[in-house]
């Protein structure tokens, strides 16, 4: 078990990464904050961590609002005692950024408006820096910790009409690498995950909808590697415990050493394609039915 004795706060937990990782978690010994804005969610993981045996109690917090995510850290000190692991995970996709296909509605990025780049900008960067805000002087009084924060694949290679939530995940790169340097002096280690692969569905969903708790590629039909856009073929599609277990590494010891760090998680080669197609890109076989 790798986080005994840990006590971990998880911002957006109540749905996607944030329930399948508290699930983890508290499966490798840790007392999980289940913070969410939807009550009824961060409800909903707190009695799934509860039907494994685990410890973990409910907050009902708006991570872009300062004062909510001090109160979530302030009750997760009270409740557990002491804060070890800050996971500023909660993100939003900007209007727009739902491809059509999944029910989206076109918006060209001119017509965005001055609050749609708010309301991206206030939960996914803002927010991650009032969760990093909010949790150093607990982590500080611990005498050390982990902060990590859910960047995406969209901060490190291009997608298409997502400039503005693009953004907001670079911004948390850049503070990753930065508050790295600052809080190494007190045994704080800060680190993001880059998901590209393997994630939630219910990302793209309006808020609300009922918890999917699978991947994209685990809903979407039988599985064919060789159909997949993904580089690495392997015989099942990725999931949302592939990345629940990158984070876990970066918040547990096994990563003791690393700070400062964006880890592009179940990309499975996607962030290292080529600039250009080439044939051998386009039309892939499987080379074991040759
Ligand atoms: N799903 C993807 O396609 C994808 C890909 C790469 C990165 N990410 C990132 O992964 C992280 C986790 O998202 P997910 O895929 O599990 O999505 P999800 O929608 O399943 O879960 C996100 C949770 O965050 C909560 N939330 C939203 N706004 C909040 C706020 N202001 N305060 C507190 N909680 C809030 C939601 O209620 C939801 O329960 C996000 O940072 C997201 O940007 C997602």
């Amino acid at each position: 078990m790798k986080l005994v004795g840990k006590v971990a706060l998880i911002t957006g937990a109540g749905s996607g990464l944030g329930r399948q990782s508290s699930q983890l978690f508290s499966s490798e010994g840790a007392k999980i904050a289940v913070v969410d804005i939807d009550p009824e969610r961060a409800a909903g993981t707190v009695e799934l961590v509860k039907e494994q045996g685990g410890e973990a109690i409910a907050i009902t917090a708006d991570v872009s609002q300062r004062d909510q995510i001090g109160a979530a850290v302030d009750e997760t000190v009270k409740t557990f005692g002491k804060l070890d692991i800050a996971w500023a995970n909660a993100g939003v996709v900007s209007r727009g950024g739902v491809p059509t296909v999944a029910g989206g509605e076109q918006v060209n990025f001119e017509d965005l408006t001055v609050e749609d780049w708010n309301n991206v900008l206030g939960v996914n960067l803002t927010g991650v820096i009032y969760t990093a805000q909010a949790a150093v002087p607990a982590l500080k009084a611990n005498g050390g910790g982990v902060i990590l924060a859910t960047s995406s694949a969209a901060s490190l290679t291009a997608y298409h009409d997502i400039a503005f939530y693009s953004a907001t995940k670079a911004g948390v790169n850049g503070m990753v690498r930065g508050l790295s340097l600052d809080l190494g002096p007190y045994g704080i280690r800060v680190n993001a995950l880059a998901p590209t692969h393997g994630m939630s569905p219910n990302f793209l969903m309006p808020a609300g909808s009922p918890v999917v708790g699978q991947s994209y590629e685990e809903v979407s039909g039988p599985w064919d590697p060789f159909v997949s856009p993904i580089p690495l073929k392997l015989n099942r599609p990725p999931s949302l415990v592939d990345n629940a277990k990158v984070a876990l590494f970066l918040a547990s010891d096994d990563s003791a050493y690393i700070s400062g760090a964006v880890l592009g998680s179940t990309d499975g080669g996607t962030l290292s394609r080529v600039g250009m197609w080439f044939e051998e890109d386009l039309n892939q076989t499987n080379p074991n039915e040759q």
